[in-house]
């Protein structure tokens, strides 16, 4: 007989953040789907996908929601980051500015859905790293003066995805 817990499994809400194209909704294909699409496009308003994992012998059930990067996509902010236990801070390792952006999305993380969030800075698209513009050491120090975590991953290439998503999990119990 398969536990209650395994039925009724905890619902976790986690969020996805960063600028357009840098590659949120291929990582939540990637993590949800073990799909990748080259051709993805915008996002407009607010998706969300569900995947039940084991966390430390718990079945935990993630909820991600992934948003427009583009402001004029959004959907309303405060419900987006209502509930929220995880968010995924995703800039693109070949764009400065959408690291350099990463601190504006902090803030209006923290604003919105308070301090006890766990977040994970991630730089993605690490498959490109002949185009690299954002240093490894860069953004580690940025995590660090933020007290958040930090990887690089590939959607592409499904590089550290899930196990970016599985860190953030971890950390919420
Ligand atoms: P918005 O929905 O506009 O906010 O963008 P997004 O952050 O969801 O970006 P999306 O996932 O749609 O990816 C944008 C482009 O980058 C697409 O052409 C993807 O195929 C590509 N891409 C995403 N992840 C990677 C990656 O890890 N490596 C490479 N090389 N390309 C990637
Ligand atoms: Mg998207």
């Amino acid at each position: 007989m398969r536990k209650l817990q395994e039925l009724f499994p905890v619902t976790d809400k986690i969020v996805l953040i960063g600028d357009s194209a840098v590659g949120k909704s291929q990582l939540l294909a990637r993590f949800s789907r073990d799909e990748f699409n080259v051709d993805s496009k915008a996002t407009i308003g607010v998706e969300f996908q569900t995947k039940t994992l084991d966390i430390d012998h718990k079945t935990v059930k993630a909820q991600v929601w992934d948003t427009a990067g583009q402001e004029r996509y959004r959907a309303v902010t405060s419900a987006y980051y209502r509930g929220a236990l995880g968010a995924l801070l995703v800039y693109d390792i070949t764009k400065r500015e959408s690291f350099d952006h990463m601190a504006r999305w902090l803030s209006e993380l923290r604003e919105h859905a308070g301090d006890s969030i766990v977040v994970m800075l991630i730089g993605n698209k690490s498959d490109l790293g002949s185009l690299r513009a954002v240093s490894t050491e860069d953004a580690k120090e940025f995590a660090q003066s933020q007290n958040v975590f930090f990887m690089e991953t590939s959607a592409l290439e499904a590089t550290n995805v899930e196990p970016a998503f599985v860190s953030v999990l971890t950390e919420i119990y």
